[in-house]
């Protein structure tokens, strides 16, 4: 493998290869240059392809794919992908998952159901020589960049910050600390001060306060504040709180810590408000039927000593993913998609310039499981709606190039 015209030219050379030996793994005759994707991938051997072969493949393409793909892979419509510089062992192995219903029933099950594996594998290799779509092109002005949630959380925690301290850590006798709650407590108590179902007249007019794009960002902004006990006094006596508090523990956690998101934590809590809180349970002018039983038979004492032990135990921060940027999932991406979505592995898809609207579709084909994949679908599940709308816009814009693989000299 020295001689410079054996340089393999467009994926087809590599690519064939492995679509003629049917994946068979050939231990040792893998290419150099196409490391297995994602653990999971088929075994690759590199073959040559004949100009004959591509070009029995373009005319299987016109009679086969042209209608719907375009002679050149280039989509002209929603819901069909582009394919042209497509990596060709994905697109054959793409075809065999329609072929054996791997992929839900669509257009492509019928497309290929009459082609022999060989026929599969020249129009792969057609399409692969293909010049690659042009991107779409970024909008005239920059699109309104995502606001970060975080940063908008901490703007709208500013109205807060005289009762609830800067970070969520209370100094105010009576009034809560927020950090340590998971956001679906706190989303919760907000909504039920806005609809009165929770009682309490100055909460009333600030939840009225917030906005509705701001509740989560609120809630995201204190989860993700490091966790201080509150800086205020307790009254009671923590040792004896602790011995009752082994009531509560099942719920709450043995230091205040509770694993179930609609059940507030305790630990570093302003004990004033717990035993306020507490107290009100258990009178009836704070509804909730667990904790009014729990809170039955305790005095006062009971009360003001549990809160302490409370007030005294080291807050944890919920567990709750900071989200990330654009710029941080794509690193992410890149990393088996190729730099910009440019794949240099053969069976994992290049994203540059694809349509943005099929991205965004198959992302939610992984989500849903409707599409599946080893590969894509744990990371898509954690992604949220704008993130995935972000991120087909971000590869469709991409810049897409053909790949080609070259053999290394031998040592
Ligand atoms: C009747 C229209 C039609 C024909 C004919 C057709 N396709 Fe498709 N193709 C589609 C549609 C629609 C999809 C998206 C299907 C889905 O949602 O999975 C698709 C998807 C694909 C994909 C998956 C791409 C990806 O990135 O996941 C490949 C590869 C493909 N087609 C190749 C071909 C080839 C090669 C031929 C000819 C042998 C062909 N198609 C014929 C409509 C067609
Ligand atoms: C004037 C003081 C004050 C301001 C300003 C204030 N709060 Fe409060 N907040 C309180 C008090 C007092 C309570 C306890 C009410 C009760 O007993 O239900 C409370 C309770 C809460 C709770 C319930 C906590 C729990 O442990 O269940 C949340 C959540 C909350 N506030 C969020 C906010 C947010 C968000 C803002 C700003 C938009 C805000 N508060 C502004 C005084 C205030
Ligand atoms: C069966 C489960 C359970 C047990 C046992 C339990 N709790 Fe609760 N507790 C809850 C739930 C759920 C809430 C949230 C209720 C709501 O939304 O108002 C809560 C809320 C609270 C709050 C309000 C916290 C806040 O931030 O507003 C306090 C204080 C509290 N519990 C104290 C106690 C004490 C003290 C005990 C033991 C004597 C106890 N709980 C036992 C489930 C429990
Ligand atoms: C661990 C490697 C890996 C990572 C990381 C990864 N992917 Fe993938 N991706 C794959 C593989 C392998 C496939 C082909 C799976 C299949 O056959 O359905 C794929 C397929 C896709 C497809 C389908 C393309 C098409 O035309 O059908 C999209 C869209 C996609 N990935 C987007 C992303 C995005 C966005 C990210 C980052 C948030 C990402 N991927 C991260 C390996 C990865």
């Amino acid at each position: 493998m020295k001689r410079p015209a054996q340089i393999l030219l467009a994926m087809a050379s590599v690519f064939l290869a492995a679509l003629m030996a049917g994946y068979a793994p050939t231990a040792g005759a893998q290419s150099s240059t196409a490391k297995p994707a994602a653990g999971a991938g088929p075994d690759l051997r590199s073959l040559y392809v004949t100009a004959p072969e591509v070009a029995e493949g373009k005319r299987l393409a016109e009679v086969s794919c042209a209608r719907c793909h375009g002679i050149n892979g280039i989509s002209t419509a929603k819901g069909i992908p582009h394919i042209a510089a497509q990596r060709a062992p994905y697109i054959h192995l793409q075809m065999r998952d329609y072929l054996q219903g791997k992929r839900p029933q669509s257009a492509m099950t019928g497309a290929v159901r009459f082609l022999s594996d060989d026929a599969l594998a020249k129009v792969s290799a057609y399409y692969a020589s293909m010049d690659p779509p042009r991107s779409a092109a970024a909008p005239a002005r920059a699109a309104a960049q995502r606001p970060d949630p975080v940063q908008a959380g901490r703007a709208a925690a500013g109205a807060c910050a005289g009762c609830h301290g800067d970070t969520g850590i209370s100094e105010t006798p009576g009034s809560p600390s927020l950090v340590g709650f998971d956001p679906k407590y706190f989303v919760a108590a907000m909504n039920a001060y806005k609809s009165g179902q929770r009682k309490n007249d100055v909460m009333k007019t600030f939840a009225a306060g917030v906005k509705d794009a701001d509740l989560a960002n609120l809630a995201l902004f204190y989860a993700l504040q490091k966790p201080v006990r509150a800086a205020t006094k307790s009254t009671g006596d923590a040792a004896a709180g602790k011995a009752a508090a082994s009531a509560c523990s099942g719920c709450h956690g043995d230091k205040g810590v509770a694993s179930d998101p609609a059940t507030p934590s305790l630990a570093g809590q302003d004990a004033q408000y717990l035993a306020v809180a507490t107290q009100a349970y258990k009178d009836g002018t704070r509804k909730d039927e667990t904790m009014k039983g729990a809170a039955a038979d305790l005095s006062e004492k009971t009360i003001r000593d549990i809160a302490a032990f409370y007030a005294a135990q080291q807050p944890q921060a919920p567990k709750v993913r900071r989200p990330l940027s654009l710029t941080e999932w794509t690193e992410r991406c890149d990393r088996c998609h190729g730099i910009n979505g440019n794949s240099s592995d053969p069976i994992v898809p290049a994203m540059a310039a694809q349509r943005a609207d099929w991205l965004e579709e198959v992302m939610n084909a992984y989500r849903t499981g409707a599409r599946k994949s080893a590969a894509m679908s744990a990371m898509m599940s954690v992604l949220s709606d704008a993130e995935v709308k972000e991120l087909a816009a971000h590869y469709s814009q991409q810049t897409a190039r053909a790949v080609s693989f070259i053999v290394l000299p031998s040592k």
